[in-house]
């Protein structure tokens, strides 16, 4: 039906006709004339109908926008001081010969160039939201990161090897979507939040290298960075140990960002201890973009007058925390209400903060509410602490660390993005030794920080039943600009040991048995020392992308609700399917 792609006519293409398929993207009449921009999936090519043939230009003359049409026609230079230096097309136009409406198009929603489109409506509307040409970019980009992953791994010894989505439930800390089964009733499948336990297996079966791009499923509260339904570039390899599994797969996401971008990541990747990503920005996944850092100062306040602080310092798992913004002082009093509101987010109670002045006139040179609280030589620690200038305004966050740290490293990261502090590129970071476990309130026990299969570090065994909290793990979890983009571990390779984990995390033999048996049944089965990781596909497109949210990375996502807005799923089901499923509602639907 065609000769060329419409984004690709040039100058090459003078002189010649042409034959291009494409939707109207904009149809103006300039009284005698009819421009239309003709679009297809590699771009705009500006075609031209006069009324010199009469059919072509009533045609033309009908068509409106996102009809699909044929044109054949002639390539000529656009007239000068026309030119468009921004398209490949930009030098030419395409004198319309014959004009073939292939199919009408009711009035589209939105236009195809309006950048500031309601999501809902996008979603909607998604076939069309895919033809503007940053989703079109957008899911291009993506193929050739999963096509430059593909060919790294393959040329690493690395097969794809499918695992089910019909399966049992595998934990990795969210709810299961569940499936009911019809010939077992009351039985349901879970589809996998992840192929943890396949892999493994797989690599107790000897492949010794897998792969798979794999779709996940979990059902958490969701997130500008979270889908119930995304994508992993699963990995897992035997025989090989932290260190070399690490140095393989930066080198697959410097290989990636190399191919796909053109950007040459940072070799090696710099790596960080879990206890220094939280010190020094309260988060493990910092964003190293922002030069920014917190200062301890716990110790520090255990016997000051300023009871906010000194409670804080007194608690176990306390923490006092400073955040020094270099030129802060030029902030307003609306400002600093603004970040403390926005503290309260991570539920901070308050911003302390003192304005650094004038250092050379001792405590005259401070400004703060809490001065009168502390003595000099508190001060004198926390200014030399801080590094603080004069000009700079210093924050405080004083709490449960867990607080302090959500608090101040959210803090960090927005006062580094707004107030330009922040670098421009890419800053990847590796984050070892995380704790093996976190403690979780509301159940009153232990959870597993990555997941239960994960290997306590080398001599921790027997923290598991003695001091939980204190035993570290051999897993690794890659950051990027903020972003956990991937995280792995080497695994527990020893039934006795995987047993032990079950214990500290208070699963019982029966249940470990009734839940794992397969898994705890294969470790016995000469089960070689593994490990790997997964990467989450939709971020890294994301951020390649320098798109906001991960649903822009992906073709047909779900709302922040968990619903598809274009197919309307969830949906209700009819009696008769439930009765099949042996389900009777506990709230029918009216
Ligand atoms: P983890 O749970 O860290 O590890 O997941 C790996 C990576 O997947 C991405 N990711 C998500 N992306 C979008 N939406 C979500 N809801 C979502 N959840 C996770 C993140 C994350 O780093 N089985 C282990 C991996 C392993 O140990 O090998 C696992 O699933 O980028
Ligand atoms: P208050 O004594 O509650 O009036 O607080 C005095 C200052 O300390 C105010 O600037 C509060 O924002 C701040 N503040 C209160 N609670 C905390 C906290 N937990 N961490 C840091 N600053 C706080």
């Amino acid at each position: 039906m065609r000769s060329e792609y419409c984004g690709r006519i040039s100058r090459q293409h003078l002189d010649q006709t042409v034959t291009l398929c494409g939707w109207v993207h904009r149809r103006r009449d300039h009284g005698g004339v009819i421009f239309i921009d003709l679009r297809d999936r590699e771009g705009l090519v500006q075609i031209v109908c006069d009324p010199d043939t009469p059919a072509t230009f009533q045609t033309a003359d009908k068509v409106r926008n996102e009809f699909v049409v044929r044109v054949a026609g002639r390539v000529r230079h656009r007239p000068e001081g026309t030119v468009n230096p921004n398209l490949v097309s930009g030098e030419i136009e395409v004198l319309a010969q014959e004009i073939e409406i292939l199919n009408a198009s009711l009035t589209p929603p939105f236009q195809m160039d309006d950048e500031t489109l309601s999501e809902t409506v996008r979603l909607e509307y998604r076939f069309l939201d895919l033809r503007r040409p940053q989703m079109q970019h957008n899911l291009r980009l993506r193929y050739r990161v999963a096509m430059a992953v593909r060919g790294f791994l393959d040329r690493h010894g690395f097969i794809d090897i499918e695992t089910p989505m019909l399966t049992r439930s595998t934990p990795e800390g969210a709810r299961d979507y569940l499936v009911p089964s019809r010939v077992h009733p009351g039985h349901f499948f879970a589809l996998p939040q992840s192929p943890q336990l396949f892999k493994q297996l797989l690599m107790i079966a000897g492949f010794d290298r897998y792969y798979q791009i794999v779709k996940c499923f979990r059902d958490e509260d969701l997130r500008a960075d979270r889908q119930p339904e995304f994508t992993q570039i699963d990995v897992e390899t035997s025989f090989l140990e932290q260190r070399q599994i690490t140095e393989l797969m930066e080198e697959l996401i410097r290989a990636v960002f190399r191919e796909v971008l053109n950007v040459d990541l940072p070799n090696p990747f710099p790596r960080m201890s879990y206890d220094e990503a939280m010190a020094l920005y309260g988060s493990d996944k910092p964003d190293l973009r922002v030069p920014l850092k917190l200062t301890e100062l716990t110790d520090a306040m255990k016997e000051v007058e300023f009871k906010v602080f000194r409670e804080a310092a007194q608690l176990k798992d306390g923490r006092v925390a400073a955040l020094r913004i270099p030129g802060g002082g030029g902030l307003s009093r609306k400002d600093i209400d603004d970040y403390t509101g926005f503290v309260k987010i991570y539920g901070a109670k308050g911003l302390a903060y003192i304005k650094v002045n004038a250092m050379s006139k001792g405590a005259e040179g401070l400004q703060s509410p809490i001065l009168k609280f502390l003595k000099a030589p508190v001060i004198a620690t926390l200014l030399e602490r801080t590094g603080a200038r004069d000009g700079d305004l210093i924050f405080f966050g004083a709490d449960r660390a867990k607080v302090v740290n959500e608090a101040l490293g959210a803090l960090r990261v927005k006062i580094g993005h707004e107030r330009g502090l922040a670098e421009s590129g890419w800053r990847p970071v590796w984050v070892l030794d995380f704790p093996m476990f976190e403690y979780d309130e509301e159940e009153k026990r232990w959870v597993a920080m990555h997941h239960p299969f994960t290997s306590p570090a080398p001599g921790h065994e027997d923290l598991l039943a003695t001091d939980p909290g204190a035993a570290r793990a051999i897993a690794h979890d890659l950051a990027l600009n903020g972003w956990e983009i991937g995280g792995g571990s080497v695994r527990i390779h020893r039934q006795d040991v995987q047993s032990k984990v079950f214990r500290a995390l208070a699963i019982s033999p029966e249940e470990a048995e009734a839940k794992f048996g397969f898994l705890l049944k294969a470790l016995q089965y000469g089960a070689p020392p593994h490990g790997g990781i997964a990467f989450g596909l939709d971020r890294i497109v994301t951020m390649m992308a320098g798109a906001e949210s991960i649903r822009d990375s992906i073709a047909f996502p779900k709302t922040q609700r968990a619903q598809c807005l274009l197919t309307h799923a969830p949906n209700a089901v009819d009696e008769g399917q439930l009765r099949e499923l042996h389900i009777r509602l506990r709230n029918p639907q009216p």
